[in-house]
């Protein structure tokens, strides 16, 4: 038994959260009336003591004392005395741990907010500074159309910004009291809720107190919130990771956060990229964890609840760290424009574009257009080179209608600033749209 009920391990964490809510439950029974002013005096000054011993490290957490509420209350007893038992008046563990969940959790969500913040600023200002860097954008993995770096990087800034969309979503839900609702039933004591739920930032009291002591709702959206956000990392942290290889060859991540290699001296291994992307397993684990211990609990509180703490912790932390390692990725790795560049000399990105060119100039229908591409593609790879590289004469053997014009149109700056629609690839829609992300994310 001592080695499985105990949570002090971990729940620890929660110390400064136990101890606000404390606090405010303690001025609340004695503003109501419900212990005397001399003991509620009493038990705050025990409080502040607590928190300054464990904040100094000097405090004794013990197992037998189970979890962070009750090292509390014991100290609290040693300090003060017999007063300290009427702290535990009109509440319960069952209230108190979701209300110090919550607590810890508005806190974690708001640093995760900051944190996915700053990386969107690195984004955006690499944005601005490759607006016009071309490169090919991909489906399927295959070289597709032409894009600029811009463009690419801009995706991600909104991927994180509805990554915040949705903790500020939790954030709004998460923030009730549930303390006051004591073990499921509510309590006979005249306590005042809105005070409480006031003095802890709360928007309001929980409504129904079975609810409010049973329910981990609040942190599986948010562990969700952080799954989600953690696949956006796992798929910049893959792109790095391929961008960085001399196959592709695009970037250059700085020497702060590569590894070599024992035995190959040419190494400069993505490592950072790697974990990031891998850690995505560790959130999501969390998310299917809790799932699975909720999905059956009767109402109410039962100890399985306890396993709430361990992967949120987890996923909190993880999520934060692989935050912060992508934005100084980010932050500073170079990119290799020329690489870039000659990439799109590949693949044919600008075989779109002649379509286009068709349909517009020579009134082909769409589907022609692709045709007669498909067939100069055909021939260009049969004569080892691009599109471009193709002589007007056999151009024209396949498709008359075709002038010294198309060999702009095949040009990847052109096809790249011709995409100009809105949320399109264009240095100037780019240019436009970095404005417009700084604006609404920062
Ligand atoms: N350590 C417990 C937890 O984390 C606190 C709540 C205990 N409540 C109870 N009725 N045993 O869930």
């Amino acid at each position: 038994m001592e080695r499985i009920n105990p949570s002090i391990d971990f729940d620890k964490r929660l110390y400064a959260h136990d101890i606000g809510a404390s606090k405010a439950h303690c001025e609340m029974l004695a503003a109501c009336g419900i212990v005397s002013q001399a003991d509620g005096d009493a038990i705050l000054t025990g409080l502040d003591r607590i928190m300054g011993e464990i904040e100094a490290g000097a405090f004794a957490f013990s197992r037998r004392r189970e979890d962070i509420h009750m090292n509390v209350e014991a100290r609290l007893a040693e300090l003060i005395g017999p007063a300290a038992g009427r702290l535990h008046t009109a509440r319960s563990r069952n209230d108190q741990v979701a209300t110090d969940l919550r607590l810890w959790l508005r806190d974690t969500v708001d640093a995760a907010q900051l944190a996915l913040r700053d990386l969107q600023a690195v984004l955006i200002d690499r944005a601005e500074q490759h607006a016009s860097s071309v490169m090919p954008g991909f489906t399927h993995l295959q070289a597709a159309q032409p894009i600029t770096l811009g463009h690419h990087l801009l995706a991600y800034v909104e991927m994180f910004g509805r990554d915040r969309g949705r903790l500020a979503d939790a954030r709004k839900r998460l923030n009730e009291s549930p303390l006051g609702a004591a073990a499921l039933a509510g309590t006979p004591y005249p306590i005042d809720r809105d005070r409480t739920a006031a003095a802890l930032g709360f928007d309001r009291p929980a409504a129904n107190a079975l609810d409010a002591v049973s329910d981990r709702d609040f942190v599986l959206e948010f562990l969700a919130a952080a799954a989600i956000a953690a696949s956006h990392l796992s798929r910049l942290a893959e792109e790095l990771v391929l961008w960085c290889s001399a196959q592709f060859g695009f970037a250059r991540l700085s020497d702060g956060f590569t590894t070599g290699s024992s035995i190959m001296p040419q190494k400069r291994n993505p490592d950072a990229a790697e974990l990031v992307r891998a850690k995505t397993g560790r959130i999501v684990g969390a998310l299917a964890s809790l799932l699975i211990v909720m999905k059956g609990l009767p109402l109410a509180y039962s100890k399985d609840m306890q396993e709430d703490k361990e992967p949120l912790f987890d996923a909190a932390d993880t999520l934060g760290l692989a935050i912060s390692a992508m934005t100084g990725m980010m932050r500073d790795a170079e990119f290799d424009t020329g690489a870039m560049r000659s990439a799109t000399e590949r693949g044919f990105v600008t075989a779109t574009d002649l379509a286009d060119w068709l349909v517009r100039e020579r009134d082909m229908p769409f589907r022609e257009a692709h045709r007669v591409t498909g067939a100069l593609v055909k021939c260009a790879e049969e004569a080892g080179c691009d599109l471009a590289g193709l002589p007007i004469e056999t151009l024209r053997s396949i498709e008359p209608g075709l002038t010294e014009e198309v060999y702009d149109v095949l040009r990847v700056e052109r096809a790249v600033a011709a995409r100009d629609s809105y949320g399109g690839t264009a240095p100037r829609r780019v240019v436009e749209a970095v404005r417009s992300a700084r604006e609404r994310f920062l």
